[in-house]
């Protein structure tokens, strides 16, 4: 699962392999690998890195008026895949030149419905993330306002929520302003349009760098990996949604005994086809 390019490798990341292309760009390969829990499973989803690479390149352009992003214009995949060595599982729509990020230490997350740990912590507290919410809300129901809960990446790997005044502390006062405000609106933007398409973006999170001095949409935007897909026909508030994202790999794991810590177990092949079928079907609806 793992890729080989003639290129100095950055770094792995669970799911993406980062070469140096020079001083300025970066080559992404966006592998099929699938991580849950913060822990990469053994299996890989079938084309899975090509469609997060669609989907990312599909919403950096539609924001590209409201925040400038790591896109670097025409296609070099042909160019880049000249680097390739081995690439096992890999097609050219998994190959991504990028513009290299100072990138900002603040994971941006919106969260336009109540679920997951949002909803786990309004049960206990009638808050998400230190924001007051209403008496009475039902798992799924729609915040009457979408919420901006940042957080960081702790050390153990795993995220860790914190306020806006943290991350202040971290990037200055003036760029977690930004941050927040961007995040919000193209969070509004993506939900918006998404919507008139038959899903509902319950939740997602943003990265931001910095290029050339100005602020950049960087990493991967609403796609499965990062965000939670349900279909509105299905949309019922008060239980658990069907959701077209990683989610059905979490759901399926939350069923064995595992621990949640690595090695992780193999998926069986029912649940890598629904798995890759969804995460296709958010692709042509979003695009079609
Ligand atoms: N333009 C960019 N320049 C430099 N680094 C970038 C750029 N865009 C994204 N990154 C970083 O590259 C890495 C992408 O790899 P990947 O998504 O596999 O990372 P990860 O953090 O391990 O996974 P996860 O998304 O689950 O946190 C991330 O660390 C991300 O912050
Ligand atoms: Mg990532």
């Amino acid at each position: 699962m793992s890729t080989t390019l003639t290129l100095p490798l950055l770094g792995r990341g669970k799911v993406r392999d980062i070469y140096e292309l020079d001083a300025q760009h970066l080559v992404f390969v966006t592998s099929n690998r699938v991580s849950a829990f913060d822990v990469v499973l053994p299996t890989a989803i079938p084309n899975k890195g090509a469609v997060l690479n669609r989907v990312t390149r599909f919403w950096m352009r539609k924001f590209a008026q409201i925040v400038g992003n790591h896109l670097v214009l025409g296609d070099y995949s042909d160019f880049a895949r000249g680097f390739a060595e081995s690439l096992p599982d890999t097609t050219s729509g998994q190959i991504e030149v990028v513009k290299r990020a100072e990138m900002l230490p603040v994971e941006c997350v919106v969260r336009g419905f109540i679920t997951g740990s949002g909803w786990k912590d309004y049960k206990r507290t009638g808050a998400v993330c230190g924001h007051k919410l209403p008496e009475g809300m039902l798992h799924a129901d729609a915040f009457p306002e979408p919420l901006y809960t940042p957080a960081t990446k702790a050390t153990s790997g795993h995220d860790e929520n914190i306020d806006f005044a943290r991350t202040c502390d971290i990037v200055g006062m003036e760029m977690a302003t930004k941050l927040r405000d961007l995040s919000l609106q193209i969070y509004c933007a993506g939900r918006d349009y998404a919507r008139e398409r038959g899903i509902l973006i319950a939740d997602t999170k943003f990265e931001f760098g910095v290029i050339d001095g100005e602020i950049a949409l960087c990493d991967e935007v609403l796609t499965p990996d990062s965000s939670r897909f349900w279909p509105s026909d299905q949309y019922a508030p008060g239980r658990e949604q069907n959701s077209l994202d990683k989610q059905i790999v979490r759901n399926y794991l939350e069923t064995l005994t595992w621990d949640k810590t690595p090695p992780g177990p193999e998926l069986p092949a029912q649940i890598v086809e629904l798995t890759a079928r969804a995460y296709e079907d958010i692709a042509d609806r979003l695009m079609r």
